[in-house]
């Protein structure tokens, strides 16, 4: 079977559903065989490993920067910062062999070291990272500064998870003006609604085509993913007669973009 090779970057409004969004599809993507998947956690906070049952310690590329830098700092002007970061970089990658996944958490620098510094590394390393999985998602941090640092340059498609605040769709708009300004490209660009206990199809089609983005449907919200939350168990665990995995398969299924 032939792979695909994508790149997808979850964005939005802090607490609309981003990370738990990324960690579904993720689920989505492991059920239906897809392998060699990295998923990036590039929020600082580090929650992904958390929603995945998964520990990241002493991991991140904050700290793998960190390290470097310092090693840097003691030798020659001419020393190979950026090659010795790629090498590291696997360093940093937690494997997860019996599900297909690995993950990579950005994390951050120590206080005296700028964070821009992780996120060079970040965007250099995404572009390196390409040739080695089949799909890389992004769990991207709550603020749209990814945007205009260019995190997302070079990516696929663009999901935007909105919730039933006007100040996620806020964004939203937000998002679509940052990538005209910023000259940013998506093949895609899709808006998911999350968390709607109410039917906001029509109000949530009718916002999209006036950003001029896809309104692809929303996930409900489900009791499930909140006990898994709070009992620190993983998202991979959900039930996939879950409602809000059998709304996601249903939109995942409908859009072509994952066919192999
Ligand atoms: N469909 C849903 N049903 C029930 N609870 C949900 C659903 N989606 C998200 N949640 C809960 O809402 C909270 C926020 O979700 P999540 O952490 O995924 O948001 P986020 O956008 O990643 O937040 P942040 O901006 O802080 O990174 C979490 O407690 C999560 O378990
Ligand atoms: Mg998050």
């Amino acid at each position: 079977m032939a792979q695909i090779n994508l790149t997808i970057s979850i964005s939005g409004k802090g607490g609309t559903g981003k990370t738990t969004f990324t960690a579904l599809l993720l689920k989505y993507l492991i059920q239906n065989d897809f392998k060699n998947i990295l998923a990036v956690d590039a929020d600082p906070a580090v929650n992904l490993g958390d929603v995945l049952g998964i520990r990241v310690i002493n991991n991140t590329i904050g700290e793998i920067v960190d390290k470097t830098m310092d090693e840097v700092e003691d030798k020659s002007e001419d020393y190979d910062a950026p090659t010795l970061l790629e090498y590291k970089i696997w360093e940093s990658i937690i494997k997860n062999e019996d599900l297909h996944f690995d993950l990579l958490s950005m994390g951050k620098t120590s206080g005296n070291k700028c964070y821009c510094a992780v996120n060079k590394a970040l965007v250099a390393m995404l572009d390196y990272l390409k040739s080695f999985y089949n799909i890389i998602l992004i769990d991207m941090e709550a603020g749209l500064e990814h945007l205009s640092r260019g995190t997302d340059k070079n990516m696929d498609i663009l999901f935007i998870v909105v919730n039933p605040s006007r100040m996620s769709l806020n964004t939203a708009t937000t998002i679509s003006e940052i990538l005209k300004e910023c000259h940013l490209t998506f093949k895609d660009v899709y808006v998911i609604g999350n968390k709607f206990l109410t039917n906001s199809d029509k109000i949530l089609e009718d916002f999209c085509k006036k950003i001029n983005f896809k309104y692809v449907g929303s996930i409900p919200y489900d009791k499930d993913i909140e006990k898994l939350n709070f009992d620190g168990k993983s998202l991979l665990n959900l039930s996939e007669n879950s409602n809000a995995f059998k709304k996601l398969e249903e939109i995942l299924n409908y859009y072509t973009f994952l066919a192999k």
